[in-house]
Formats: C-alpha cells, sequence, structure tokens
C-alpha cells in the first residue's frame, strides 16, 4: 500500500542513494569543544538554565490514568509530582512541603485522596491547596491559601506529558510544532506503557544522547545486531525547527525491527512506519525509533558531569490481539544494541577526560549533533557559557539561498513559519532558519560551500 508520506520518503531515500559528494551548498560544521562533556562550568550552566527552563517528557497520560493518580518525575536534580485531579486535569507541582521542605511523595507511582507529608502530616488536594495542619492553633501567623504547593507548567502532546519549571516559557505546542508532520499517521495519543526502565552510563548525558542522532556508526558497531535489518544507504534525515530531528532508513526482512512482521500493530498506521523505521529526536533529550507494534522512548538526564542515566519506557498498543514474547524480544534487542553503543560511550568520556583530545568532529551524517549542540547554547544562553565551550553557530545561521541575504538578516522563521521556542515568549531570540535540509531543497548554490562569512560566523548571539 502507498501513501503520500512513503512516497515521498522513497523519493528522499532515492535521493540520498544517489549522492556521493558532500551536498553542495551545505555549511561545514566546526569543532565542537570537548569541555562541554567534562566540564563542571558546563554542568552548572545545564542546571541553571536548561533543565530548569525547558520542556521536559515526563510521562504518558496513560501512567495516571484516575482521578487520584500521580507520578514522580525525579530527574535533573527535579522531583516534580504529576496527578490527576477529580475533573481529569493533570497539574504538576515541586514535590516540596511548604513547612519544612519535606518531599511530599517517595514512591515512583501510585494514587492518593491527598498528599500528605510524612514529617508532620501537612496535607494538600489534587489542586495543590494546603487543607489541613496538623495542630493549626500552634502557628501563629500562617495563612493556608498562600501556601499550596509550587505550581509546575505542566502540557500534553498527543497524551505525552511534559513539565517546565518555567512559568513564562512559550507553549509545549509551539516547541512540538515541527514534528507534527512527522508524527502524522503513527497513533501516539494511545500508547499505553509496556515496560519502563533506567540505564546508568559512565559518561556525559550528551554523548549517550547524541549517539542516537546519527546512524553513521552502526556499520561499524551494530554490524550483526542491526545492520542485517536496514537497506542502510536508505538513510536520510531531516532537520526540522526548534533543533528537533527525523531520519528514516528502509527495512528488509519484515515490517518490525524486533519480531520481522508484526501481525498484532493497531490499525491504522501509516505504511511508512511499516517500510521505514522513522526516527525522531527530540529536542533537548529524548529519542524514539517508531516501530508499528511498538517501541522503545528513550530519555537522557545527568547524573553528574561525567555520568547520566538513559530513562527507557517501552510504549505499545491495547490491541486486544495476542502480542506474544514481542516486549522480551524488544527487550532482548534493545539491550544487545544498547550494549553496543555503551560499551563506546564509556571510552568517548574517559578520551574526552584524558586531557590530550580537545575537539569533537562531525560530519555532514551527524549534523543533528551540531544542530543540537548550537540549541543547546541558544537555551542556556551564549552569555553563560566560557567562551572556550561554546559551538559556533552554523547551521541556525545559515544564510537562504536566493534570499541574497546572511541569515542574520533573515526574517524569523522555522520549518513551518512558527517561532522557535522552548524558552522564555519573552526574552528567546527570533529563530533565524528554516531546517538546512529545507535550506537545500529550496534550491543551493552550486559547488561546495565549505566556508563561512564572517558575518554569519559572529550571529546575533555573539557566538563565536
Ligand atoms: S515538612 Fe511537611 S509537614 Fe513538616
Ligand atoms: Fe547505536
Amino acid at each position: 500500500m502507498m501513501s503520500a508520506a512513503l512516497e515521498a520518503t522513497d523519493r528522499a531515500s532515492e535521493k540520498e542513494i544517489a549522492r556521493n559528494d558532500y551536498p553542495a551548498g551545505f555549511p561545514a560544521l566546526h569543532p565542537v569543544p570537548i569541555g562541554r562533556y567534562t566540564d563542571p562550568a558546563f554542568l552548572e550552566a545545564e542546571n541553571r538554565h536548561l533543565w530548569k527552563s525547558s520542556w521536559l517528557l515526563a510521562g504518558t497520560e496513560g501512567d495516571i490514568p484516575e482521578s487520584g493518580s500521580y507520578i514522580l518525575f525525579e530527574n535533573a536534580g527535579l522531583s516534580i509530582i504529576i496527578s490527576r485531579g477529580d475533573n481529569g486535569v493533570i497539574r504538576a507541582f515541586h514535590n516540596i512541603c511548604r513547612h519544612r521542605a519535606a518531599a511530599l511523595l517517595e514512591k515512583p507511582q501510585g494514587k492518593a485522596k491527598r498528599f500528605v507529608c510524612p514529617y508532620h502530616a501537612w496535607s494538600y488536594s489534587h489542586e495543590g491547596k494546603l487543607v489541613s495542619v496538623p495542630r493549626e492553633h500552634d502557628f501563629a501567623c500562617i495563612e493556608k491559601a498562600k501556601l499550596g504547593l509550587i505550581p509546575v507548567r505542566c502540557e500534553s502532546w498527543r497524551g505525552m506529558i511534559f513539565i517546565n519549571c518555567d512559568m513564562d516559557a512559550a507553549p509545549l505546542s509551539e516547541l512540538l510544532a515541527p514534528i507534527a508532520k512527522s508524527t502524522e499517521g503513527f497513533p501516539i495519543e494511545t500508547v499505553v506503557t509496556r515496560g519502563h526502565f533506567r540505564i546508568e552510563m559512565d559518561c556525559n548525558w550528551k554523548l549517550a544522547y547524541q549517539n542516537f542522532l546519527e546512524f553513521y556508526h552502526a556499520p561499524a558497531i551494530h554490524a550483526q545486531s542491526l545492520v542485517p535489518h536496514f537497506s542502510l544507504k536508505s538513510f536520510h534525515m531531516s532537520l526540522l525547527g526548534n533543533a528537533h530531528v527525523s531520519y528514516a532508513i528502509k527495512k528488509k526482512g519484515g515490517n518490525s525491527v524486533y519480531v520481522g512482521d508484526a501481525a498484532f500493530a493497531p490499525e491504522g498506521i501509516d505504511p511508512v512506519y511499516y517500510d521505514y523505521m522513522i526516527s525522531l529526536g527530540l529536542f533537548p533529550n529524548s529519542f524514539a525509533a517508531l516501530d508499528p507494534a511498538g517501541f522503545a522512548l528513550q530519555s537522557f538526564w545527568p547524573l553528574g558531569v561525567d555520568r547520566s542515566v538513559m530513562e527507557v519506557r517501552m510504549l505499545g498498543w491495547d490491541t486486544g490481539k495476542d502480542e506474544g514474547n514481542y516486549w522480551e524480544a524488544v527487550r532482548e534487542r534493545f539491550d544487545v544494541v544498547v550494549g553496543e553503543d555503551t560499551r563506546y560511550t564509556r571510552t568517548l568520556q574517559r578520551s574526552c577526560e584524558s586531557g590530550f583530545a580537545t575537539d569533537l568532529i562531525m560530519g555532514y551524517q551527524e549534523r543533528a549533533l551540531y544542530r543540537f549542540e548550537e540549541e543547546l547554547d541558544r537555551q542556556i544562553g551564549v552569555e553563560n557559557i566560557p567562551e572556550h565551550l561554546r559551538v559556533t553557530q552554523v547551521l541556525r545561521l545559515a544564510p537562504r539561498p536566493g534570499s541574497g541575504n546572511a541569515a542574520i538578516d533573515h526574517p524569523a522563521a522555522s520549518i513551518d513559519g512558527r517561532p522557535s521556542s522552548g524558552g522564555r515568549a519573552s526574552d528567546r531570540p527570533p529563530a533565524l532558519i528554516s531546517a538546512p535540509d529545507e535550506y537545500l531543497r529550496a534550491g543551493a548554490p552550486t559547488g561546495r560551500t565549505r566556508s563561512f562569512t564572517d558575518r554569519v560566523r559572529s550571529g546575533p548571539d555573539g557566538a563565536s
């Protein structure tokens, strides 16, 4: 069966298969300073300016099915309660009692009529209101109405719950608008969690995450495990607005990477997901390789400058069909492939800390990594990053062909015409780029363009 998405993906594959040169007009990528993965100053900048002001994936609506259901988000130094209230509304609060700051909840998931602090039993409603204080008359002047739980922004996108500690952040829908097209025809909103686990890694979270934003490493380290299931040369990637990425690889030997042919996929999935593995990288730290029978959604969190954790949700659907041992097979395959990856991420960290390596080099097939690093600096604020740790803004500021202008003169636009988002709506600079792949499609100048103008190099953020 054909679909418009499948036709377009086939066309993009053929184009990539025919490519034997560095794409004309695509800018060269600068070396990336290694201190971004080892320097506590960079970790500190992330802690202050990234995790506390970004939309972060926290779970699925299916994780909190009923009134009173809650999950605890505990990553990147944050502890946040996400719960469903009496009227079905999902809310989020810092897991901090307003009395003397004890954590209200400790279990990762559960159901509660009230949130009762285990220390002195102050209790709070699902709406976050302080409802009872034992021996209230012993407090001279508390105003209960002013001592509700501290709210956290909480919004859902197609059944996925995200939180943001920045109450002034732009809406989640703006951040995710660029990936809407890439996920059409895939019923994300109805997924159910089939498994949830965490894998600790001895490397900076960015090194681990970046591994999943490229497929260049597959022939070398996944020769037995992954390569036989794909037509490798069909791999192609689109850089999307807001630093998200999608890439596609044609499958061979069955429609599921995990079990050959998955006969229990839900109805209505676009044929493109049967013929291709479509992978998504969601800025800043999540990744999923979509599969019609169910898939792993991975998020990467820091545990320190040289340690991190990969949180994995196995997501499928309640189709009523027999799934056999599908999820065991997924886990088995996942462990083999990710084991091959993490074996190398460990050595990357050691090398980065050796003092002998100074930069990482990224090529065209690794452009999503570079775009990720650029956006990280923008989100953190270039002025908050020591100069020697900054990445040169290249892709975000790339000029559009035919405009006659350098990017810094180009009107704000992202791939779908919406402004880039993800930070405070009020103080972020406008986005300056359509996806570079769009840029190329628009008709790049002829010849190999592998240098930069000084103007682009010293963009409006002051990055250099
Ligand atoms: S710290 Fe919560 S009731 Fe005292
Ligand atoms: Fe890999």
